[in-house]
């Protein structure tokens, strides 16, 4: 088990955000958290990731962890190259064998001909590329995605999931919240949603395994299916406009 938490607390001060949360992400799966904004999404991430303790609860993750954010956070002042090896440098790899496998991986992601640009230069959908190429290359154990997506368009969000979804090692958990429950679909093996205050998780939904990221009519079919159930409703604050509740069952 690559990520294991239970009975998992967290809070600012005194108020709770998490309110005792059981997740599980097995290697080689991706599990994606959906809620609304302020859910606590990001609060259960950065559990997950080591960098918030919890207030209760025991959390067992794999020590080789990537991040991800919505936004690339890429450091202004290294060039293209030097930003997707940053994690390597980290890790203790020297400058030549750094470059050889950045430039590498990059080039897998499409951005072999920007390698010395600098990062005020790209797009926002290749700084996020360069921000994955960073994370993959530290061949983390545990992936956690924090609406790495979400700002991007439809088309390049898809690619980037694709580029995921091939990258990935196959014994690899990801943990990935967001609030897009069509991105969601389009990868996950498993949607949790969370809700309440303090967050319980409310829904845990079992997708199959997407060997392939899901195309979009599919990845909408399932999200409109999610919208019918009375719990992702309340998650998004959507109940009045679900009137004809179809409980959901487990769609393979
Ligand atoms: N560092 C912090 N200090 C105090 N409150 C915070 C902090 N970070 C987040 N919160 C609050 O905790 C709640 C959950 O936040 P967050 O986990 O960021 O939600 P989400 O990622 O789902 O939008 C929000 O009400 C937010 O305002
Ligand atoms: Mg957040």
């Amino acid at each position: 088990m690559s990520l294991a938490m239970t009975g998992i607390r967290a809070a600012y001060g005194l108020r709770e955000i998490l309110g005792g949360i059981d997740l599980a992400v097995p290697g080689g799966t991706i599990v994606a958290v959906i809620g609304r904004s302020g859910s606590g999404k990001s609060t259960l991430l950065q559990v997950a990731a080591g960098l918030l303790a919890p207030t209760a609860g025991e959390v067992a993750q794999e020590d080789r962890i990537a991040c991800v954010f919505q936004e690339p956070r890429l450091l202004p002042w290294r060039r293209v190259v030097d930003n997707a090896g940053f994690g390597l440098k980290c890790l203790g790899v020297g400058r030549r064998e750094r470059r050889r496998r950045a430039a590498a991986m990059l080039a897998r992601l499409g951005l072999g001909d920007v390698l010395d640009a600098w990062p005020a230069e790209l797009s926002g959908g290749m700084r996020q590329r360069v921000a994955l190429a960073r994370a993959f290359l530290v061949e983390p154990r545990l992936l956690v995605l924090d609406e790495p997506f979400s700002a991007l368009d439809p088309g390049l969000r898809f690619e980037l999931l694709a580029i995921l979804r091939s990258e990935l090692s196959s014994d690899c958990a990801v943990l990935m919240v967001t609030h897009d429950i069509a991105e969601a679909a389009t990868v996950a093996d498993r949607i949790v949603v969370l809700d309440g205050e303090p967050a319980t998780v409310t829904l845990a939904h079992p997708l199959g395994r997407a060997r392939q990221p899901r195309a979009p009519h599919e990845a909408h079919q399932i999200a409109a299916q999610l919208f019918a159930d009375r719990r992702v409703a309340a998650a998004f604050a959507l109940q009045a406009c679900a009137a004809d509740i179809v409980p959901l069952r487990a769609s393979r």
